[in-house]
């Protein structure tokens, strides 16, 4: 028998990405206000170990948000989890300081999420990646029980059960391809990026494409830009041209904590609003410095009249055939109804995500989970699933809430409000049904 079969935790964390680091932060820091005793928690993440997107960790790639948005700050301003306790712990406070920047580079912000991870690790099971969630059948609905969470283990594919009072989904976003198009050696998304061109001979790629007009796809072309000095490098962009992420302090309202109230509270008109006036300050949208930049680039070669930047605008991918090494990407563009077909080395498909879905791991459990008229899971203020009277745990998202709680859901803007108030909901729910506190073997040892 595993050890993890013979404990029952408060909450199970299924991913451990920024999302559930932040809720075992929250966690950890409310223990000390927890008379009853500790919340025992534990983690499960496929990947063998932590990291957040990192095939998109390009070498210049800065952070969307100000470094204030940590993990914590938010929540709780002095706790030893944020960034810039992490700064003064690396001896790097003070030269941030000068620097005056409020976005570090994601290849920092990885290092300071790691630094964070690193004192959780007694907490998370890495390469587990977790399959399905159902009520244990010693429990009867509507009166007590648990939850089952069942793990596969990568390496082995070897299965084991842990019990949970409470499950805390943050599987994250799922890559977007366009319908019909097959990823394979040459065809890539943009969340696979660096992993897909380490294990590709460069010398090989003569003409390159990526495909999209948002954040990721400007980085990347970018990156080719500069690494690939011999080549042709294609941007085939659905808009005109790419448009500026609004980052400024009005617009940049949408993501403080008190927005979520005001959505979702609001009424559908108010939600409509926020999409129809907001969608620019994070989708299909790009930062100004890169736009410049880029542009810059194109006109240089203008200049030198040695042209392998490309801009193919207004102009969508119909279709990818591949013959041997080559690809050959039918476009549609809207301002030539003759497209030429484009003969390329590398696809890259910076075509986005599609929101973060439980539906496959809720299984049977399903049937428990109201849904609104447009068929999405309802959702309560604290991010639990709304369910029928029957299921007596609790099941909390933290992403896939874009509908209920606002653009927030999916970025890193309100994570540590978001885990805060889950902790909350998670303590305060348990205090509430007079439950016994449940002390896992590690929070024993911890507690000595
Ligand atoms: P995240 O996707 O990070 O983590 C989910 C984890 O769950 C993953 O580690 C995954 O392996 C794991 N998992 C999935 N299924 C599982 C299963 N069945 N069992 C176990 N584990 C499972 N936002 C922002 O506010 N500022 C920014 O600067 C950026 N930058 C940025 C860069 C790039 C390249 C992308 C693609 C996105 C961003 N974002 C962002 C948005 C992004 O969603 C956000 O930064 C966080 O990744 C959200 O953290 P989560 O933990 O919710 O998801
Ligand atoms: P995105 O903003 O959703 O952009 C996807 C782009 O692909 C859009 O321009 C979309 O056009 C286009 N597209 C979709 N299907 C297409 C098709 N068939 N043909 C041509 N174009 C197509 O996705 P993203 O750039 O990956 O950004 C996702 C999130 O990650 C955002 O929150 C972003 O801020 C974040 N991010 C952050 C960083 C960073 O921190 N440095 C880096 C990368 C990404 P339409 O608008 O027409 O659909």
């Amino acid at each position: 028998m595993d050890a993890y079969a013979r404990e029952m935790y408060d909450v199970v964390g299924i991913g451990f990405g920024p999302s559930n680091l932040s809720l075992a932060i929250a966690l950890e820091e409310h223990e000390a206000n927890v008379s009853a005793g500790p919340i025992s928690a534990a983690f499960f993440e496929r990947q063998p170990s932590f990291g957040w997107h990192r095939n998109m960790l390009l070498p210049s790639a800065t952070m969307q948000i100000s470094f204030l948005k940590d993990l914590a700050t938010f929540r709780n301003p002095v706790s030893r989890y944020s960034f810039i306790a992490y700064l003064h712990t690396s001896g790097r406070l003070v030269q941030f300081v000068n620097n005056q920047n409020f976005f570090p580079t994601r290849q920092e912000f990885h290092q300071y999420l790691e630094w964070a991870e690193s004192n959780f690790s007694d907490r998370v099971s890495y390469g587990s990646e977790v399959t399905a969630i159902r009520l244990a059948p010693e429990s009867v609905p509507g009166e007590s029980g648990h939850l089952q969470v069942e793990v596969r283990q990568g390496i082995t594919g070897v299965r084991r059960t842990v019990d949970a009072r409470n499950v805390v989904i943050s599987t994250g976003l799922v890559p977007r391809m366009p319908s019909g198009v097959e990823r394979d050696d040459r065809v890539w998304h943009s969340s696979e990026f660096l992993q897909k061109y380490r294990q590709i001979e460069t010398h090989d790629l003569k003409r390159v494409a990526v495909v999209g007009a948002g954040q990721s796809a400007a980085e990347i072309t970018r990156f080719l830009h500069d690494a690939l000095p011999h080549a042709r490098v294609y941007a085939v962009i659905p808009s005109y041209g790419y448009s500026v992420a609004d980052d400024t302090p009005f617009a940049n309202q949408v993501f403080d904590p008190a927005a979520v109230d005001d959505y979702y509270f609001g009424t559908e008109q108010t939600r409509e609003a926020f999409w129809r006036y907001h969608k620019n300050t994070n989708y299909s949208v790009v930062d100004d410095e890169i736009i410049r930049d880029l542009h810059r680039r194109s006109y240089d070669e203008d200049v030198r009249n040695d042209r392998r930047l490309y801009f193919l605008n207004l102009t969508r991918v119909r279709d990818v055939q591949r013959a041997g090494t080559e690809l050959r990407v039918r476009l549609h563009s809207l301002l030539d109804t003759e497209s030429e077909p484009l003969d390329v080395d590398a696809l890259v498909f910076a075509t986005g995500y599609d929101t973060m879905q439980p539906t496959g791991l809720l299984g049977d459990l399903d049937r428990y989970c109201l849904r609104d008229e447009a068929g999405r899971y309802r959702a309560e203020r604290d991010y639990r699933l709304v369910t029928t009277p029957e299921l007596p745990c609790g099941i909390y998202l933290q992403g896939g809430t874009e509908h209920t709680h606002g653009l927030t859901s999916s970025l890193l803007s309100n994570v540590a409000v978001r885990s805060g108030e889950i902790a909350d909901s998670i303590i305060h729910r348990r205090a509430g049904q007079g439950l016994e506190p449940v002390v896992s073997l590690d929070a024993a040892a911890r507690t000595g």
